[in-house]
């Protein structure tokens, strides 16, 4: 009885990665284009019982973990419902967010056990804020944060770094986590479709190390034990109450311990972040067919490094990357 999570360089999959919605609340530049994404009809989405059961096959085969995504996953209207559904899985239920309105959600997610939070936010400046994410909603992210680790959930922020924009807050991140029980991690920014990457942009995992190296003595800078299959590269300041990370898909990807697959909003399954091809399980399961034999074929197809572009050469030619959604339809 072949397990049909494990794909043909031997990983096995057990993190399932769910995109509730395709709109958010926000436009940041890097994540969708400026005249946003063709949406699905809605017909097309998932509803929370078609989530459920394609969820309850994945853990049937081993997923462990369940990450919500969006777009703005908390948008979704009968997020509540969805939660309810998933928390009976046995699984680890966690949410990547903005945070705008996590505030009404702290009793939701308490009672489903979700208790995970990763929190996107790019800038410490209002105005900075305001220009990444097209809109004025800074002091609500902010502190709904601080709410968060009040409530007790374990917070991580991510900040996707782009050259000349907010490089130069590297180091108030790793400041706010001095009293802060929180891990900030830095992203280099990725090529998607219509997000106008372009290497210049990205600020390097070196990079980052270069700052940090200038503001704190090396005795100050602790390596810290990553998780197994962790994204990130882990350190902290001593005597910092919270920790930093670098997530390095660009310049060090972590492709040889994936063990993510990602399910979007309109039922198809993705491979990898970067893979070209997807596969229809929604419609296979309205038809009443098995979703599994697509699940494993599409697990088999998968390449070993970003969806094949295994070179940085690869990753900078346009018509590769953008054989991809926009990353707004992935949930990252
Ligand atoms: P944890 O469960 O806390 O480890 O979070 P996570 O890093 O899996 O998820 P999150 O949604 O916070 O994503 C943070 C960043 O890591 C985003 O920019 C994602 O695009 C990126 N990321 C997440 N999973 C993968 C992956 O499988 N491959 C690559 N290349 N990047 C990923
Ligand atoms: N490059 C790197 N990270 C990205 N994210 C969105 N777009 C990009 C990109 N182009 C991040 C968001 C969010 C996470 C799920 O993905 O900041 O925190
Ligand atoms: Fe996995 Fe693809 Fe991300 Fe590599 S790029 S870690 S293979 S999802």
């Amino acid at each position: 009885n072949k397990n049909i999570l494990q794909d043909s360089h031997g990983r096995d999959h057990a993190y399932l990665r769910i995109s509730l919605i395709e709109r958010c609340n926000l436009r940041c530049s890097y994540c969708m284009p400026e005249e946003g994404v063709q949406l699905s009809p809605k017909s097309h989405l998932m509803t929370y019982e078609e989530i459920y059961e394609i969820a309850k096959t994945f853990v049937k085969h081993g997923v462990t973990k369940i990450r919500l995504t969006g777009g703005e996953p908390l948008i979704r209207k009968d997020i509540p419902v969805i939660l309810e559904k998933l928390a009976t899985l046995p699984v680890e239920l966690s949410i990547t967010s903005n945070a705008i309105i996590i505030d009404s959600f702290i009793d939701v997610l308490k009672a489903n056990k979700v208790n995970k939070i990763n929190v996107s936010l790019d800038s410490l400046d209002r105005e900075k804020f305001k220009h990444i994410t097209r809109r004025d909603q800074f002091e609500k992210v902010y502190s709904n944060i601080f709410l968060l680790i009040k409530e007790g959930f374990n917070v991580k922020v991510n900040a996707v770094l782009i050259k000349g924009f907010n490089d130069n807050e590297i180091i108030d991140f790793i400041n706010f986590t001095k009293d802060l029980p929180i891990s900030v991690r830095f992203i280099e920014f990725m090529p998607f479709d219509g997000n106008k990457w372009d290497m210049s942009k990205m600020v390097s995992y070196k990079d980052v190390m270069t700052y940090v190296n200038a503001s704190f003595s090396e005795d100050q800078i602790e390596r810290l034990q990553d998780a197994p299959n962790d994204t990130s590269k882990n350190y902290k300041i001593s005597g910092y109450q919270g920790s930093f990370a670098i997530i390095s898909s660009v310049t060090n990807p972590f492709c040889d311990s994936c063990n993510r697959l990602r399910l979007t909003a309109n039922g198809q399954l993705k491979n990898c972040l970067f893979s070209a091809t997807e596969s229809d399980l929604l419609t296979t399961l309205r038809q009443g067919n098995s979703i599994e034999p697509i699940i494993q074929k599409a697990v088999q197809a998968k390449f070993k490094i970003r969806g094949g572009m295994d070179t940085l050469e690869k990753l900078q030619e346009p018509k590769l990357h953008n054989n991809n959604r926009s990353m707004i339809t992935i949930g990252g």
